[in-house]
């Protein structure tokens, strides 16, 4: 039998796992500096979570779910009984829905109280198809700042976002900020109806996809990736144009931040986000080249309505995921790929098999000293060794024999000019870090 990985999933090799990490880290730096702190929620969630947060008629909950069955739910359903609200389980298309559920079932932002601020990293899963950028299990870090409705935690949470990205080495000019308001519930209803007017009176010109959205969602039709619809959508009723009087002031003093704080940025009046969650403020952050059309690195906005949605007292909240795996595609676009240090600084050589138990100790101690080091279990011919240390890229190797243990010393070779220096075991560790970069 030929097993694979699932279509849409990638193993994620050494390297590419510690460049994950390393985003990861970068992540607490950044993210704790504005006060966020981790949480984690579950991978699955009852199917409720996300279809009342992230909505019906979104593709993420109407197409692209991956559902969770246990055996005692599948056998209930093969015997044709409905399972229970807590037996319909998801795997997460996102970790927003979870979050937001986990403040309301925790209380974690009482009436009154600070903004609580949570950041995540972890798998998500959407079945989509599968394309460069597009997986069906992807990993996303994210920041969700519940608690505050001021439009200085919205520059704020998109400030720290560009800043992230800068910090993992993204160059700023390699990216585009996109934003734009979606209104709430004073002005969006009447705004709906009149993009749906606009869908219905082109709709000879717009595919069967937007014509059927209409009905649904109409402002769904903006994200069609179809052109000849984009191009129809262009003279659609702006948003920007619809705002109420809250709205538009919002919407304007979150641009007034952003540009004090020198960010630049570009208004999108047809962004409107996969997610049916968002009130107001919504962003997007697009690579200029090299992910084709799966260029959205990472976005966002604010979902003012959902802790209410969940049960829990009105509280305003907004935030961002970023997609690593394209994080890692824009670094490689952009040149800026970091080569993780995966290899070994020292390697350690042994003449034979005498100076294994030698080697095993010495080897024990630069670790515990912070230097990445590996030897040869096998003690194989000194040849062979020798071709391991090169294949491995270690930077130097410390040569154990005989006449060198005899009088508790080593050989240290330079791997790149092949110049050695005998060397005190006692003073071996000072040594190499003197010549380690
Ligand atoms: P999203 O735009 O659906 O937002 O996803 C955020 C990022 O995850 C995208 O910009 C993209 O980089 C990455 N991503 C999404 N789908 C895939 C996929 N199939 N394969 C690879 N990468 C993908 C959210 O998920 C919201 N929860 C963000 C948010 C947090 N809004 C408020 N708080």
């Amino acid at each position: 039998m030929n097993l694979q990985a699932p279509r849409g999933t990638t193993d994620l090799l050494p390297e590419q796992a510690l460049a994950f990490n390393v985003l990861e880290q970068t992540a607490l730096d950044v993210f704790s500096r504005y006060g966020y702190a981790l949480i984690e929620v579950p991978t699955f969630e009852q199917l409720d979570v996300f279809v009342r947060g992230i909505g019906q008629s979104t593709d993420v909950i109407g197409k692209e779910m991956f559902f969770v069955y246990s055996m005692h739910a599948a056998e209930k359903l093969a015997a044709g009984e409905t399972l229970k609200a807590d037996e319909r389980l998801a795997l997460r298309p996102e970790a927003t829905a979870g979050v937001a559920r986990a403040v309301v079932e925790h209380n974690l932002v009482p009436p009154g109280a600070a903004p609580a601020k949570f950041w995540y990293a972890g798998s998500m899963f959407r079945h989509e198809r599968p394309q460069k950028g597009r997986l069906r299990e992807f990993h996303q870090i994210g920041a969700e700042c519940i608690g505050a409705a001021e439009p200085t935690a919205d520059a704020e949470v998109i400030i720290m976002l560009m800043r992230f990205f800068e910090a993992v080495g993204i160059p700023r000019q390699a990216m585009r900020l996109l934003v734009n308001s979606m209104g709430d519930e004073q002005c969006r209803p009447a705004y709906r109806e009149k993009v749906r007017e606009f869908i219905v009176a082109h709709s000879e010109q717009l595919c069967a996809d937007c014509v059927r959205r209409a009905g649904t969602n109409p402002l769904r039709a903006f994200d069609c990736k179809n052109l000849s619809c984009q191009q129809v959508l262009v003279d659609a009723p702006k948003l920007r144009d619809e705002l109420c009087d809250d709205c538009r002031q919002h919407y304007q003093q979150v641009k007034d931040y952003l540009t004090a704080a020198g960010l630049s940025f570009e208004e999108a009046p047809r962004l409107v986000r996969g997610l049916d969650y968002y009130t107001r403020t919504v962003f997007e952050v697009q690579v200029v080249n090299g992910l084709g059309s799966q260029n959205a690195i990472g976005g966002g906005g604010r979902y003012d309505r959902l802790i209410e949605e969940f049960g829990g007292k009105p509280t305003p909240g907004l935030g961002f995921a970023v997609g690593m795996e394209r994080i890692q595609l824009a670094l490689e676009a952009n040149g800026c790929a970091n080569r993780m240090q995966l290899s070994p600084q020292v390697f350690i050589v042994v003449v034979g098999a005498e100076q294994v138990s030698a080697a095993f100790d010495l080897a024990l101690r630069l670790r515990d000293a912070n230097i990445r080091c590996e030897l040869d279990h096998q003690a194989r011919s000194l040849k062979s060794q020798f071709k391991l240390a090169n294949k491995l890229d270690a930077q130097l190797c410390v040569i154990i024999g005989p006449e060198e243990l005899a009088q508790d010393e080593v050989k240290l070779r330079m791997m790149e000019t092949g110049d050695e220096q005998t060397v005190a075991s006692a003073t071996l560790t000072e040594t190499i870090r003197k010549i380690l970069p």
